[in-house]
């Protein structure tokens, strides 16, 4: 009897230990699922791609990458990297180089154990054309809102399913919280598993939440002039060089970032050149009257002119805006195009009229799209075509570039479905130029990065300049349009 006892004893122990290991093990399993995986460029889109995902408890970092969607046979590469702990999760951010040129990877990430979904892009091929995919200014906190942007971006990718890159112009949440970037993951998750990311700063991901932005992309900081609210970087593509700014930097732009776009610029032989940003300089939304994003038709704009770069594309006003080449402030045939993206999500502005002709000339504006309920739909610099509110929706640009000729087309996505349940997509912008290519000389060798005490005694400066400009160009501006503010606020309560 007594042994039978024992023998019941040391099953049942058996069996609380099994049950207790099974469910250490499963929870194990729980917190090494790798979410927030995204891919980006990373140094030479030819041959390597930046992979950053998160865990909830700490565990190995793998990446394995084929050429079969199914994963069979060896992996051609195996890369593996340590994670580390940000805000109550862990990061894995992992850098693949070797690559070949022009092929479609398949990967995914895991601990060696617990593997991710497949994800999937394709390396640039090395000739001269390029395809992408720009939007800006999800900038959601609920995950409805999250998922209506996510809708925006779907429907870019059935208008340009061979798009090489997507790049996001900023403001990817609002408060840039744990819970807003996991809304930002379940929505966008699938697109980003399929794609490769150009990620930009915006305010919302970068002011006052430090390190957040460096924190949820792998990007190349090496030149960066600091990552505290953001990173500059740039890559080639195609025949085009890009350059990704950070608009947080001294509020909007400090001098050293200046000087590394100026060099940076000047160090491809590239056809064409092209910056991404965060804050626009052109603008007719509400944040067109504030000093720090009109600083940049100062300071951003001189260095643009000086280093002949064809297109400016920004977010931050939420609408559509395109201007006319510009050079010195002023319409010239070859000068720099700036786009305001519009803003993919459903925050949406409105126009502040008193902007025309204060802050930005309306001879400028080349095509004009207003997402908000309740205004034209768009303008193509002399008139208003407000065919329906239909219209009104989030809004995506393709890109493609293609030897000498830049086309660039602006969608919206009407909220609205039609009669048949079907989504209404609307062209409501066109751009296309053409310039003579192989003319671009590289003037820029060596070191573009800047040294910490540059970057702070530099910041005087760039205060100073910023000071300087507010004080004698845009205070005068901005009393001037002092009343049409207050009349506006009276009316809409905001201004
Ligand atoms: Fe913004």
């Amino acid at each position: 009897m007594k042994m039978l006892k024992k023998s019941l004893c040391a099953l049942l122990c058996l069996i609380m230990l099994v049950s207790l290991c099974a469910q250490s093990f499963s929870a194990a399993q729980e917190g090494t699922t790798p979410r927030r995986i995204s891919v980006t460029v990373n140094g030479d889109p030819t041959s390597s791609r930046g992979l950053c995902w998160y865990t909830d408890v700490k565990s190995a970092s793998l990446a394995e990458f084929y050429t079969n969607a199914l994963l069979t046979g060896e992996p051609i590469s195996v890369t593996s990297s340590e994670a580390t702990e940000w805000e109550g999760a862990y990061m894995h951010k992992l850098t693949v180089t070797g690559l070949e040129a022009g092929v479609t990877y398949y990967y995914r990430v895991g601990d060696g154990t617990n593997w991710s979904e497949v994800g999937t892009f394709r390396t640039d091929d090395g000739d001269a054309s390029v395809k992408f995919i720009a939007v800006a200014d999800v900038q959601a906190s609920s995950l409805e809102n999250f998922e209506k942007g996510a809708d925006t971006l779907r429907a870019a990718f059935r208008t340009m399913p061979d798009a090489d890159f997507v790049a996001n112009c900023g403001d990817f949440t609002n408060d840039s919280t744990n819970e807003e970037w996991d809304y930002y993951d379940q929505a966008f998750a699938q697109m980003n598993l399929a794609s490769t990311l150009v990620p930009v700063a915006g305010n919302h991901d970068g002011l006052g939440v430090w390190h957040w932005f460096d924190n949820m992309f792998n990007l190349d900081t090496s030149e960066s002039v600091q990552t505290l609210n953001g990173v500059n970087y740039s890559f080639d593509y195609g025949n085009a060089h890009f350059a990704v700014l950070n608009t947080n930097d001294i509020l909007s732009i400090s001098d050293a970032q200046i000087q590394w776009l100026k060099n940076d610029m000047n160090s491809t032989s590239k056809d064409w050149k092209i910056v991404f940003m965060h804050k626009s300089p052109y603008t007719l939304g509400k944040d067109g009257k504030w000093p720090d994003a009109l600083y940049l038709q100062d300071a951003l704009a001189a260095a643009c002119d000086e280093v002949n770069v064809d297109l400016v594309m920004s977010g931050h006003d939420h609408m559509y805006l395109r201007t006319k080449p510009l050079t010195g402030n002023a319409v010239s045939e070859d000068g720099t195009v700036y786009v305001l993206a519009g803003t993919a999500g459903s925050k949406r502005y409105e126009i502040r009229s008193f902007l025309g002709d204060t802050f930005l000339q309306t001879e400028f504006i080349d095509a004009l799209a207003v997402q908000k309920n309740g205004y034209g739909n768009y303008w193509n610099g002399k008139n208003w075509h407000s065919k329906s509110d239909t219209n009104i929706g989030g809004c995506f640009n393709c890109i493609s570039i293609d030897g000498g000729t830049l086309t660039l087309k602006a969608y919206i996505l009407a909220d609205a479905k039609d009669e048949n349940g079907n989504d209404v997509i609307t062209n409501v912008d066109t751009y296309s130029v053409t310039k003579a290519v192989g003319e671009n000389q590289s003037s820029f060798e060596g070191d573009n990065s800047t040294g910490e005490l540059d970057f702070y005694t530099g910041a005087v400066t760039s205060f100073g300049s910023l000071a300087a400009y507010t004080l004698t160009s845009w205070l005068p501006k901005f009393f001037s349009i002092l009343p049409e503010i207050l009349r506006v606020y009276i009316k809409f309560g905001t201004f």
